[in-house]
């Protein structure tokens, strides 16, 4: 089976790529990836036969890019995993038009390349972000309205309405998978886990938005190529799926953990502004991903501290990943304007 996997220099793209070709020796995978600043070939080094072999190919290249993107599914693929995306809510709020751009008209065009050359199977890779602020006691299932609070969020939820649209015209046999946050190796280091990481290391504060409080549901990123995998091969067509873990905390008592992973000093945790619109708590209902037989397997305590570690051991890939990140829409620099000194 031939695949497009979309997204793939990046962090959750990467993983999944290094999975398929672990667990399916069939598979055959085309990656795509525009190398915006959270994606960088380095990501995919590490996986098996390296980033060029006889079973992936990697394309530099945008989903937006309908020349390309025709090309590559004229070729003749079994389908596609849309990984691909603008991903950082901070970055939303300051750039919006390149949310729209790469996450809904990318999509769109997948759709549109998929329709026109039949691909038999397209997969949507989302979030539980696009359901909005919840109560951790109340869990969204797959029916619950979209209310997106911000602008990655919303780019999303639109992506995942063209999908349905897509669906509904009976033009592409779609699925979409909506995640709650992922954790693991080789994430861009502005995320909440490599960036306060990287910080405890060099004594720096933790800069915790608002009092901390906000609730969030950690998935091991292992957990979520296995559930995006499930969902592609045996996904109903035209349905929707919600993949958590069960490990709801707030961002503090999260903070608390790496601090004591590390031996730290909980003093370096500094409460700052707000995030504007910041949703207080995301929470999904996984039974119908459950009936398909899936459940996440990872502890969470060990596989936190075997990610912590994995930063701490390879600081010349932070470097590298931050040294090389540009930015699409000219605002290379974000990083080091709005995280790197802040106190
Ligand atoms: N990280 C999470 O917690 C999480 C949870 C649920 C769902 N998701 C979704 O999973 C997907 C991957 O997330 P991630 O955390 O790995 O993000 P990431 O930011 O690490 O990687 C995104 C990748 O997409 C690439 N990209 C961006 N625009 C592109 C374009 N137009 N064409 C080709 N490539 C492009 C980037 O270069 C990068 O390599 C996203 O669609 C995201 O919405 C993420």
């Amino acid at each position: 089976m031939k695949l497009l996997l979309t997204g793939t220099a990046g962090f959750i793209g990467s993983s999944l790529v290094a999975h398929l070709l672990r667990v399916d020796s069939d598979l055959e995978l085309i990656s795509l990836d525009s190398l915006d600043y959270a994606g960088n070939r380095i990501n995919l080094d590490s996986i098996q036969g390296g980033i060029e072999s006889d079973r992936h190919r990697f394309v530099h290249g945008s989903i937006c890019d309908r020349e390309l993107v025709n090309e590559i599914v004229g070729e003749g693929i079994d389908g596609i995993i849309n990984l691909a995306a603008h991903t950082h809510v901070d970055r939303a709020y300051y750039r919006p038009e390149s949310f729209i751009r790469n996450n809904v008209e990318g999509v769109l065009n997948l759709l549109r390349a998929a329709a026109q050359y039949g691909v038999p199977r397209f997969l949507q890779v989302s979030t539980d972000e696009v359901y909005g602020a919840v109560k951790a006691d109340a869990p969204c299932d797959e029916m619950a309205p979209l209310r997106p609070g911000n602008y990655y969020s919303s780019s999303k939820a639109s992506a995942d309405l063209y999908i349905s649209a897509a669906s509904n015209y009976g033009e592409v046999d779609a699925v979409i998978i909506r995640g709650t946050n992922n954790f693991g190796p080789r994430q861009f280091p502005e995320k909440l886990i490599p960036f306060f990481t990287g910080r405890i290391l060099t004594g720096q504060n933790l800069p915790l938005y608002g009092d901390g409080k906000q609730m969030r549901d950690w998935l091991y990123v292992e957990d979520f190529c296995r559930a995006i995998w499930l969902v592609f091969t045996k996904g109903a067509r035209g349905e929707i799926y919600n993949a958590g873990a069960g490990n709801h905390m707030s961002n503090y008592d999260l903070t608390r953990r790496l601090i004591a992973i590390l031996d730290a000093d909980p003093v370096l945790i500094k409460c700052v502004a707000d995030r504007p619109g910041h949703d207080f708590c995301y929470a999904v209902d996984w039974g119908k991903i459950e009936k398909l037989g899936w459940r996440p397997k990872a502890d969470f305590e060990n596989a936190l501290a075997d990610t912590v570690c994995w930063y701490r051991d390879n600081p010349e890939w932070c470097e590298t990943i931050l040294k090389e990140s540009t930015d699409s829409d000219s605002d290379t620099g974000f990083f080091d304007r709005h995280y790197r000194d802040r106190n």
